[in-house]
């Protein structure tokens, strides 16, 4: 294996970091099916799969270099939350923790030279960009939403349009 050992397991963490979102919008899409607000469990869902996707490319990633992915535990995903609100700040907070973990590992590899992985996460750090801004944007019309059935539905019916690749 040419990648540096602390390199390799922080490739390896962040698979398990990528799946923890997996898990976290999957439980958050259960939680709205059980409000049957379809429409954000639908989008929840759709950010699940993206999460699985980006897990696997660091996946792909690790044995590109020659190395084999390491799998760790998951811990169980929160299931249920006090508000709508509330679940659309759990989004946006675990989106800023996974933030704080891609630029941990961009500065790991930059401390190791490790080009090819620095070059490897400027997609994630993209991404976490994108991502943060949809979580906080869904957080805000929520909160617009405030007690309001009728805006809550329309939020619902918004979430719902998300198309492939958003
Ligand atoms: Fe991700
Ligand atoms: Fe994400």
């Amino acid at each position: 294996m040419d990648l540096d050992k602390e390199v390799y397991d922080g490739l390896n963490k962040q698979i398990t970091h990528e799946l923890e979102a997996w898990y976290t919008y999957l439980s958050l899409s259960a939680y709205f099916e059980s409000k049957t607000l379809l429409g954000a469990a639908f989008w929840m869902r759709k950010q699940a799969e993206e999460e699985m996707g980006h897990a696997m490319k660091i996946f792909d990633y690790i044995h590109q270099r020659g190395a084999k992915a390491e799998l760790g535990a998951l811990p169980k995903p929160a299931s249920s939350f006090p508000s709508v609100v509330a679940a659309f700040e759990a989004a946006l907070a675990h989106e800023q923790k996974n933030t704080a973990h891609i630029y941990a590992l961009l500065s790991l590899a930059e401390s190791k030279s490790d080009e090819a992985t620095v070059s490897f996460l400027k997609w994630f750090v993209d991404e976490q960009v994108e991502e943060e801004d949809s979580a906080r944007k869904n957080l805000d019309l929520a909160k617009m939403c405030g007690d309001s059935a009728a805006a809550l539905l329309q939020l619902d019916a918004l979430l719902a349009k998300r198309k492939e690749g958003d």
